[in-house]
């Protein structure tokens, strides 16, 4: 548990990153211009109070879960695959893509089919409810490739711009749900940083983009 009044802020490495930090900077905390270059990984920023943890993505709601961060920035895929006890304060508008069903275009439905995915979680939960067995194959990236080398007939992944799928001459079958980042805090610090928390909070949904 934190024990001072420094807000500690777990923030995804990658993707997110640049969004996130332009969003921070957008609401008017003074996130330093080295910030999206930078390999350290703790980054106090002492007029803010705050303290940046530099995270990998999937990490981040296990770190806000023990309260080693207050508060985190993280996908809304990774919070329904890590399904960890945090408040999900605010939608950030940002990150914006979708988990989906995705297989090839001659794709043709098999007894106890193979899916390969990083959602292990997600995609179980997702063919659990339609009553439809398969076998669930965790894979951690180029998740693209399993149909296309027989690996798995179909696979539960993200589609941004559509690109990835169309140079694969893949097509997607369904969308499971909308995905963007959202703000996150652990529990118990939502209780004692209560005030800097919603400060942040305020702030941050005043520069989330309009539509959001
Ligand atoms: C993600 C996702 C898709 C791709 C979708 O992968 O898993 O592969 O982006 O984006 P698009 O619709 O804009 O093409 P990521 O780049 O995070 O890398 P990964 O393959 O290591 O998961």
């Amino acid at each position: 548990m934190t024990d001072t009044g420094v807000l500690k802020v777990a923030m995804p490495k990658g993707r997110i990153y640049k969004q996130a930090s332009k969003l921070f900077r957008e609401a008017g905390l003074s996130i330093p211009e080295d910030f999206d270059d930078t390999r350290r990984l703790i980054i106090p920023v002492a007029e803010a109070n705050m303290e940046f943890i530099l995270a990998k993505p999937v990490d981040v709601p296990t770190y806000v879960e023990y309260g080693v961060a207050d508060i985190g920035i993280v996908g809304k895929d990774v919070l329904m695959e890590e399904n960890k006890d945090v408040y999900e304060l605010l939608d950030l508008g940002i990150a914006r893509c979708r988990m989906s069903v995705i297989g090839l275009p001659d794709w043709k439905p098999e007894i106890n089919p193979r899916v390969a995915t990083k959602y292990p979680n997600v995609a179980s939960q997702y063919f659990r409810e339609r009553g439809q067995q398969v076998e669930v194959i965790k894979l951690n990236g180029s998740i693209e490739l399993a149909p296309l080398i027989g690996l798995a007939d179909r696979i539960v992944d993200m589609v941004e711009t559509g690109k990835t799928l169309k140079e694969n001459g893949l097509v997607e079958m369904e969308t499971l749900f909308q995905v963007t980042s959202r703000l996150i805090a652990n529990r118990v610090s939502y209780r004692l940083k209560n005030h800097a928390i919603q400060a942040l909070c305020d702030r941050l949904g005043q520069a989330v983009p309009a539509g959001s």
